[in-house]
Formats: structure tokens, C-alpha cells, sequence
């Protein structure tokens, strides 16, 4: 009944144009009324709805922005009955797992920054792949040494890291959870048992990757029953997921770590045919979540945190904001030339500095404090006064306690993941980007979810012109991540929650929110709903079919080469203020919403 409620309300919201679809929820839900537990399914049409309409979702006590209506729905319910966000993000990753099985779930990893509501304290938690004992820098070299080409590396069991998400789930809600761990999976044990309908992202997603899905029977049996695709609306029921949840609700992480599931897996990838991988039961037995110290930028009076390496998100987010200060971007405005000179080539000189600096630094010294130091960054923000783009941007020598003398990586990252946006009553901020890579990851399946490529994040190669690269692999490394789960904070209080997918253009996403928000004033929703340019290594990517096509002549005559496409970021933020207001990205089917 309650499933039928959503999906009833949410085509009549789709078919609907914005206005109307105003006037629709409108009648749905009226402003500021509590919904009683069996409501949230239908105040989600209001969601849409103001999505729709361009507008930020409002609320009082508590608010999640996530990818999709189910797991927001499931989030939802927990933070209603008095669950922390913690509590929350358990019961949202296991829904996505199941309803967006192509961008994160049990088989990846995860980073989460957390804003303590009692304490003020921010941590940060580390839940990345692992690359196994037995993976060595050669893993993705060919006989002859060379590179693999991606997408013979991504495909089997190579690519594969001991999950991270399931352990950083327990960790958090060991931490920070209220509600008890079991029933935090009733609601995607149910969606699972039940079924749900195929949503248009997945069936498309599925359609366009048939033939890599093909390449495993119980993966195409899954995703393309009969050798046909899944389309929009069709049930998809998935009990085999369920019971892993069960095993997870009842023995928690240990359950998934060690005995059955642990050999399930590791067999999986010694076993996936032409090209299988090396991942041993050991290395799911020895797999911890780690704290890391959390990376905190200043910007225009507010301090930007969040996670250092081996993600290069905050770090890379921290050197745009802090290349960009001085700067009168709030003057230039959004559709100006000039501001984006600005922000491309700021962009261009940190993806400089990140290919060559960024890396686990368990494995590698990484000189985060020099990278973020106010003299490096305002020396390095000289080479933007000008009217051109830079001819040609190299990684700077930020000052650091060690010789380092890395080789520039050029490892691929190709848009995926997602992002969980949570505030809950006792004012905890919650920011976590979950992935499992590429989409559908390794395409290996096990125990009903897909298992990880992010192996694939290493550099391939591991020397470049005789220099070690810093991100290569090596046994126990994780390997560097874009990922950029941010909380922007004011005085101690969170003020913004924000965070994308989008391979290494999350930290172009991620930085472009927080500008417009800051800097042009702009509303959560507008926020995230801006055009997308993103320039990472020269070439200027402009998002087709929207205002940003203007800039590409003028642009152009700057010097840089403009590459219209389509830029799938799945941006979810809250703003943190007199009330809550939530925003998710009109490009993917993701929801805000709170009471
Ligand atoms: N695999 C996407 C990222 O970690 O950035």
C-alpha cells in the first residue's frame, strides 16, 4: 500500500510541469505539518515537487538529502522515530544498495565526515577499499609492462578491494547510532523481499551496460532476466540481498568479514574467469575503518572540512576555495567568462598538485598542510592575475618536512557513486559519498550486491619517467579518492552539508556549489542546480542543454579548449540555518526532506 502510495504520487508529480506539480503537492502536504510515520511516502511527492519547481526543501528538526525516494524514505522513517543521522545512513545505505545497486552498496567504500552535535567536534571516517596483501604496483600492467586499457582492468575480479561500507556502517553507528542495528535493515529487507520498481536511472544505466553485465551469468540473470534488459517500472525482488542483510542486522560487521560471506566474496574474485583477482579472506578479516584527521580550509569566514587522504577531495576543494579568495567572485557574478577563468585554472593548478601529491598517506607522505598553507596558496594564486587561460599549468612545491619527488599520475575515474546528506534533532551533520566506482563496479555479484572496482583508482602505472608515482599500488594501500563529503561550519555550527558523485569531478561539483552558495548567494537548490563547467587538466567541460553552452565562445577565446557534455553530477545539501533547507540534484532522482 505504502509503495503503491509513493509510486502513484511520484508519476503523477513527473507528469506533471513544475507549477503544477507546485499546486499538486501543495494539496499533498501543507507547509509544516509533522508527518505521522505512514505519511513520509506521500510528503516525498512535495519533495519532488519543489525539486521540480527549483526549490529548496524547508524544514524545522531534522532533513536527509539522498539518492533515491526508497532510501530517503527509509532514512526518513528513522530520523521521524528519533534516530540519529548515523542511525539514518545505516538504513539509507541499505536501501541504495538495493534500489541504486550501480553506484554504491555493501560491496565498496565510503568516507564520512561527522559534526557532532553535542561535542562540536568533527571526525572524519575512512571506509575506503583495500587493495589486498597479495595485489603488488603491477596488478594493472599488462605482460609487457604496460597499462591495462580501463575497462579490461574494471571487468572481473582485479579490480576488487575489500569492501569498506559495511564496516564503516557499524563504526558509525557504534559511535553515534541511537536505534538499534537490526531493525535499521527492516526497511530494505522488505523492499527487498517485496520488490520495487526499476527507476528510469537504473533501467537506462542497465541498458546502456548490457554487455559488460552479460559477462557473468548471475549478474545478467539479475540486471537482464531472460538476456532483456530491466525497464522502467518492472519489480525487481532481490532475496538473496535480503539475507546478507539478515546476516548483517543479526551478527553486524563481523558477519559480513569473516565465515561464509568473507569466502563467498573472495571466491567470487579468484574465481570470475579471465581476469580474477587476488582478494583472500584475510584481507576481509584484517579490514578496519580508520579515523583520519579531518582537513578544515577557511573560506570567506567559513572553515570547509573534509576528508583528507587517501581521498584528495578536501584537500583539492580546500586549494580552489583558498586560490579563489582573493578574488571578487561575488562581484563577477555566475555568468561571467572572467569568473570562471578564475575557478577553471584555480581548478587546473590543484588537479596539478593532485596528481602528483595525493595518495594514501599511510603509504606516502602527503603534504596536506603545505598544499592548504596561506603563503603556498597565494603565491600559487598569482599565476591566475591575468585575462588568458594559463597556457599550461605544472604541480607547485609546497613546502613539506621530506625530499619528495613524486611522477604525475593520470589514473581514470569515471563518474559514479553517491552522496548522503543528513541533520538530525540532536543537531549531528552528517556528509558520506559511497561508492562502488565505476557503474555496477567490478560487475562481479555476490550475496545479491555488486562487488567494487575501485582498484581501478590506483595509477595503473607505477612509475612515471623513473619516479615512483605516489598512487601506486601496493599490498594494504587504499587508493586515492576524489570523494569530497564536505560541512561547511561557522562559528563551530554547521552551516552547509554537501557532497557528489562524479568520479574526479566531484571536487570541481562540490567546489562550484559551494561558490554559488557563499559567494553568489544562491539557495540550496539553485546551488546544486547551477551549470556545471569543470575544467580538471585544460580542457573546459561545459554541461550541454543548459546556460553554461554561452560560455564556450567567449571561453574559447581565452584559450581553452570547451568540451560541451552532459556533467551527471547527484549533488544532495542542507542548508543549516534558522530552519533546515534541502536540495537535490535535478540530474539524478535523488530527494530532500525533513520535518
Ligand atoms: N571512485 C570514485 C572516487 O573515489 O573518487
Amino acid at each position: 500500500m505504502r509503495l503503491k502510495m509513493l509510486v502513484t504520487g511520484m508519476f503523477l508529480i513527473w507528469a506533471l510541469g513544475p507549477v503544477q506539480a507546485q499546486q499538486a503537492a501543495d494539496t499533498i502536504a501543507p507547509e509544516g505539518r509533522s508527518a505521522g510515520q505512514g505519511e513520509i511516502s506521500a510528503l516525498l511527492a512535495r519533495s519532488r515537487a519543489l525539486k521540480d519547481a527549483g526549490q529548496p526543501v524547508e524544514a524545522k528538526d531534522w532533513m536527509i538529502a539522498a539518492a533515491n525516494p526508497h532510501a530517503v524514505e527509509a532514512g526518513a522513517r528513522v530520523l521521524a522515530a528519533g534516530g540519529t543521522a548515523a542511525d539514518a545512513m545505516v538504513a539509507v545505505q541499505a536501501v541504495l544498495g538495493l534500489v541504486e545497486p550501480q553506484s554504491s552498496g555493501l560491496g565498496g567504500g565510503a568516507f564520512l565526515v561527522w559534526h557532532d552535535g553535542a561535542s562540536g567536534k568533527i571526525t572524519t571516517l575512512d571506509g575506503r577499499e583495500t587493495a589486498p596483501l597479495a595485489a603488488t604496483p603491477r596488478l594493472f600492467l599488462d605482460e609487457a609492462g604496460q597499462p591495462l586499457a580501463f575497462f579490461d582492468a574494471v571487468v572481473g575480479g582485479r579490480s576488487v578491494g575489500t569492501p569498506g561500507t559495511p564496516a564503516l556502517m557499524a563504526e558509525a553507528h557504534a559511535r553515534w547510532g541511537r536505534a538499534d542495528w537490526p531493525g535499521l535493515f527492516d526497511e530494505a529487507i522488505t523492499l527487498a523481499e517485496d520488490g520495487f520498481a526499476v527507476s528510469p536511472r537504473l533501467a537506462s544505466l542497465i541498458a546502456g551496460d548490457a554487455m559488460r553485465l552479460s559477462q557473468f551469468e548471475d549478474t545478467r540473470d539479475y540486471f537482464l532476466p531472460g538476456g532483456v534488459p530491466l525497464g522502467v517500472g518492472q519489480i525487481l525482488r532481490n532475496p538473496e540481498y535480503a539475507e546478507t542483510l539478515r546476516l548483517l542486522a543479526t551478527k553486524g560487521a563481523p558477519g559480513f568479514y569473516t565465515g561464509e560471506m568473507a569466502l563467498d566474496i573472495t571466491e567470487r574474485v579468484q574465481r570470475s574467469g579471465k581476469n580474477s583477482g587476488v582478494l583472500a579472506p584475510l584481507d576481509l578479516a584484517i579490514y578496519r575503518v580508520k579515523e583520519r584527521a579531518a582537513v578544515c580550509s577557511p573560506y570567506r569566514g567559513y572553515e570547509v572540512c573534509g576528508m583528507g587522504p587517501p581521498s584528495s577531495g578536501a584537500v583539492a576543494v580546500g586549494q580552489i576555495l583558498g586560490l579563489l579568495e582573493g578574488f571578487d567572485l561575488a562581484a563577477l557574478g555566475p555568468d561571467t567568462p572572467e569568473a570562471w577563468r578564475l575557478i577553471g585554472d584555480a581548478s587546473r593548478l590543484a588537479f596539478a598538485d593532485r596528481g602528483r601529491y595525493l595518495a594514501d598517506s599511510d603509504f606516502v607522505p602527503v603534504p596536506v598542510e603545505g598544499l592548504l598553507a596561506k603563503g603556498y596558496l597565494a603565491e600559487r594564486a598569482r599565476l591566475l592575475v591575468g585575462d588568458d587561460a594559463l597556457p599550461e599549468v605544472s604541480p607547485g612545491q609546497p613546502e613539506f618536512d621530506h625530499a619528495l619527488d613524486w611522477g604525475d599520475d593520470r589514473a581514470i575515474e569515471l563518474p559514479s557513486t553517491s552522496h548522503i546528506s543528513i541533520y538530525d534533532r540532536y543537531g549531528n551533520a552528517l556528509s558520506m559519498t559511497t561508492t562502488i566506482e565505476n557503474g555496477f563496479g567490478s560487475r562481479l555479484m555476490v550475496g545479491g550486491f555488486l562487488l567494487n572496482n575501485e582498484l581501478t583508482d590506483f595509477s595503473f602505472a607505477s612509475h612515471e619517467n623513473g619516479l615512483p608515482i605516489a598512487n601506486r599500488v601496493a599490498p594494504g594501500k587504499r587508493p586515492r579518492s576524489s570523494m569530497a563529503p564536505t560541512i561547511l561550519r561557522k562559528d563551530g555550527k554547521p552551516v552547509l552539508i554537501i557532497g557528489s558523485p562524479g568520479g574526479s569531478r566531484i571536487i570541481g561539483y562540490v567546489a562550484k556549489s559551494i561558490i554559488a552558495w557563499v559567494d553568489w548567494g544562491l539557495d540550496v537548490q539553485a546551488a546544486v542546480a547551477l551549470p556545471h563547467l569543470v575544467n580538471r587538466f585544460g580542457a573546459y567541460d561545459l554541461e550541454v542543454g543548459t546556460t553554461a553552452e554561452a560560455l564556450a565562445a567567449p571561453l574559447g577565446d581565452m584559450g581553452y579548449e570547451v568540451s560541451p557534455r552532459d556533467l551527471t553530477s547527484g549533488l544532495h545539501a542542507i542548508e543549516v540555518g534558522d530552519s533546515l533547507r534541502g536540495g537535490a540534484d535535478p540530474r539524478r532522482e535523488g530527494l530532500a526532506y525533513g520535518e
